[in-house]
């Protein structure tokens, strides 16, 4: 497969962002064309930010595993692999499944589903480890057009119950369990427990990983395995692939805000397939034939997008890993691109820290010579680690593509593209051809002064639509535009702050809103202060960031008590519990200080600020304080602060 629309070279890339802004119509329609549909739209675009309402291809009708599979076993690839899959265990066999393959499990698994009553429009909740059945159950899914929504299996039984409740899901899909280092987690028990409180569910099909007992619910639960048999026995019937219109929904990923609970993040068929498509095969600059390994979870957008539609949509070879990178030791990223000869290795910066804290000892004998591009994603990256990514990894070499983007905006929008336009280390750089990034203050207005170190600061958003930006929020519409397009009108705002330079060149330098980035997770402090308070004996609490070496940002959460302290690390210990149970463990607090009242002004609002500057441990700049109700209290944080 050639990729008509990847860009070779920067003054291609100049072109191509013109044409994309001055006539975006016939630009994406050009793009499009090299696409699989059933019928051609009628109108590229249909946009306003206001409502907003944003179209794209009218009209159009296509399935996205199609476009994933059977046009790659059309042109005669059916026998490349689309998927490696390497499991946890080292020892374990690990196993590949070239397009015909992974074509035939999801035909398999289709039937399944339509055997199990899902028909197209039906909401389906997938929990489950990284283990090659899970894109097998999202392709699935999207080949009978039923909408998924993925669940990270770091989340707890409450936050399964609010996302299964909140999509009005009737199907889950789950595992008895899944691997993680040394570590055995249980996914259906989980699942039960959340399930309790979500009475709408008629059907679980649970997939065996790890062999741990599980209760199975007569009527509601059955086993993966015990279904495929059953189409076995059917002579394993091919399925039609549903007629989607372009703006059916392909799925829905919950994601924090600033309020306190997730949104269901709704992505469509057609925008969507073209965004993830388009921008693997320029941001990567993909080549057929080379291994892409993106170490994402597919519970995250990341995975969703670059380890699953669109590489398998370019016809690329996607390496997905069941495992965390520490396990059996530091080494295993850098065993598995010797093993597989990785050719793009796309991380997160917090698992470069990580990586960086064992030192170079366990790169020692790995060959990394097949590594031709360096990625990261999720949150910002610190000088030491792009250094070290690029000259320890890299060996100096590789370019390094620093991707801005997030669930909402379904793929990459501000990357430089690797080898084509130039990489500068810890800024995203340039936008993509469809992309209008601009800084504005808090006003709205734009930026047009630079500050004192010479660039223009202020808050990023995005003008104009791009194929992929999402187009509602499951069932609340109101909610998407409050929280996307209202902050400054005729934009969609991204909650970001960053830095321009006069080169046209973005650095994000992290949220300005309520969401915290731990560990390239996005968790909304008001979700994080109701988990706490949920607690008995916690009467109020308030969550600040502050700077992790590893996480990026830590959790420190100042905490009014109203019971008697005791001990207080056992107190500690019952509120993390508390969170972990509500959120997720990804959720759990570093540092939890208790305080008989927190600063707020006459009005009650809490000043973060002061928290914050608190938190960082600047506690001499803390600023106006004289606005507050009880100023002394300020004093008492400061002196106990952890
Ligand atoms: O703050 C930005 C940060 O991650 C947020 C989006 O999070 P999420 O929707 O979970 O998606 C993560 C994967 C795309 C953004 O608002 N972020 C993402 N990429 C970068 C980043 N911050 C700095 N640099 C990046 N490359």
């Amino acid at each position: 497969m050639s990729y008509p629309f990847q860009i070779k070279s920067l003054e291609e890339y100049q072109q191509h962002y013109q044409k994309s802004i001055q006539d975006p119509e016939s630009y994406w329609a050009e793009v499009a064309s090299h696409f699989e549909w059933k019928k051609k739209w009628d109108k590229v675009l249909d946009c306003n930010f206001t409502e907003p309402k944003v179209e794209w291809f009218i009209n159009g009708k296509l399935n996205i595993t199609e476009n994933c599979l059977d046009r790659h076993i059309k042109a005669g690839k059916g026998d490349q692999p689309a998927l490696i899959w390497e499991p946890n265990d080292p020892e374990e066999h690990h196993r590949v499944l070239t397009y015909k393959e992974l074509y035939f499990k999801v035909n398999q698994f289709a039937q399944v589903l339509l055997n199990n009553g899902v028909t197209k429009g039906d909401r389906v909740c997938i929990y489950m480890g990284m283990v090659p059945e899970l894109p097998v159950a999202i392709l699935a899914c999207a080949r009978i057009g039923a909408i998924h929504s993925v669940i990270f299996g770091g989340f707890s039984a409450q936050s399964i119950a609010d996302r299964v409740t909140d999509a009005q899901a009737e199907y889950v899909i789950t595992c008895d369990g899944a691997y993680r280092g040394t570590k055995e987690i249980p996914l259906k028990p989980v699942i039960d427990e959340a399930l309790v409180q979500c009475h709408g569910v008629k059907r679980v099909i649970v997939l065996t990983r790890t062999r741990t007992p599980v209760s199975m619910i007569k009527g509601r639960d059955v086993w993966w395995e015990d279904e495929i048999k059953k189409v076995e026995t059917l002579g394993n019937p091919k399925v039609e692939a549903a007629e989607m219109d372009a703006e059916d929904k392909l799925f829905i990923l919950y994601t924090s805000g600033s309020t306190g609970k997730p949104k269901g993040v709704v992505h469509t068929c057609g925008g969507y397939m073209i965004w993830a498509t388009y921008t693997f095969v320029n941001v990567f600059q993909y080549q057929p034939g080379e291994i892409h390994f993106c170490t994402a979870d597919i519970g995250w957008i990341t995975g969703h997008s670059y380890i699953l539609y669109g590489p398998l949509s370019a016809g690329a070879t996607s390496l997905m890993f069941e495992g965390i990178p520490t396990w059996p030791d530091a080494g295993r990223f850098w065993d598995i691109v010797d093993k597989y000869k990785v050719n793009i290795l796309y991380t997160a910066p917090t698992a470069i820290r990580s990586l960086m804290a064992y030192g170079l000892q366990p790169l020692q004998g790995k060959d990394l010579s097949s590594i031709r591009l360096l990625g990261t994603v999720g949150e910002p990256i610190n000088e030491e680690g792009w250094k070290w990514y690029y000259e320890n990894i890299g060996k100096s070499k590789c370019p390094i593509i620093d991707t801005w983007w997030q669930t909402e905006t379904g793929a990459c929008l501000i990357s430089n593209l690797a080898g084509v336009t130039a990489h500068k280390p810890c800024w995203a750089t340039l936008p993509l051809p469809g992309v209008q990034p601009l800084l504005v203050d808090e006003k709205g207005n734009e930026i047009t002064e630079k500050d004192s170190d010479g660039y223009y600061k202020g808050n990023l958003c995005l003008n104009g639509p791009w194929p992929g930006i999402l187009r509602t929020t499951y069932g609340d519409h109101e909610r998407c535009r409050q929280n996307y397009f209202a902050t400054y009108p005729g934009l969609y705002f991204t909650g970001d702050g960053a830095l321009k330079d006069d080169q046209g060149n973005f650095r994000i330098t992290g949220r300005v809103d309520d969401v915290l980035n731990v560990s390239g997770h996005r968790i909304g402090t008001a979700e994080l202060e109701n988990a706490i308070n949920m607690h008995n004996g916690v009467v109020e609490s308030a969550v600040v960031a502050y700077q992790h070496d590893v996480k990026g940002q830590g959790i420190y959460a100042f905490v009014i008590y109203s019971g008697t302290l005791e001990n207080e690390h056992l107190t500690r210990q019952d509120i993390s519990l508390t969170v972990s149970k509500v959120i997720g463990a990804i959720a759990k607090p570093d540092k939890i200080q208790f305080v008989s009242g927190l600063p707020k002004t006459r009005s009650g609002k809490i000043m973060r600020r002061i928290l914050r500057k608190i938190a960082e441990g600047e506690l001499n700049q803390l600023g106006d304080t004289t606005t507050l109700l009880d100023p002394l209290i300020v004093d008492e944080i400061k002196n106990n602060r952890i």
